[in-house]
């Protein structure tokens, strides 16, 4: 009897634990995705792509040769900032900068983060 009791038990907690295990396994890649610091994929530079997009949203306030008009020069920027740092500035924004995170797509932001950091 003791030992039917018993192996009921284990089998209780075999069960258990396969949906602890089944259920926690997402969130602990999730908490793993955000903690790891964020990088830009490498890509090769994409000029003509990347000069339509320009054109398209940036021309405006950063000049027709990246040399600043209401928003800064950007024709070095490849040499102040990373990849990430300009990424982050297109996506978010901020200091009169446009947000463009809902603009552009996350593929036309790596095409132009990458085309912009080859300039310095
Ligand atoms: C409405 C005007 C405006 C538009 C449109 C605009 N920007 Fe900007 N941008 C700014 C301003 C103003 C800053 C300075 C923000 C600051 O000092 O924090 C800036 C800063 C930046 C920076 C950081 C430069 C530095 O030296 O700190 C990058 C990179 C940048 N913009 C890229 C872009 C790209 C790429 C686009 C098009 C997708 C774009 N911007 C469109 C106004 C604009």
């Amino acid at each position: 009897m003791q030992k039917r009791l018993m192996a009921a038990l284990v089998c209780i907690a075999c069960v258990c634990g396969v949906y602890l295990l089944s259920t926690e396994l997402p969130d602990k890649e999730e908490s793993i995705s955000e903690g790891t610091k964020f990088t830009v994929p490498e890509r090769a530079v994409d000029a003509a792509a990347s000069e339509q997009l320009y054109k398209n949203m940036c021309i405006s306030c950063h000049g027709d040769h990246l040399q600043g008009a209401i928003g800064p020069e950007l024709a070095h920027i490849g040499d102040s900032m990373t990849k990430e740092q300009i990424y982050k500035k297109i996506s978010d924004g901020g200091g009169g900068m446009p947000a463009f995170e809902d603009r552009l797509t996350e593929d036309h932001l790596i095409t132009i983060t990458t085309w912009l950091a080859s300039h310095k």
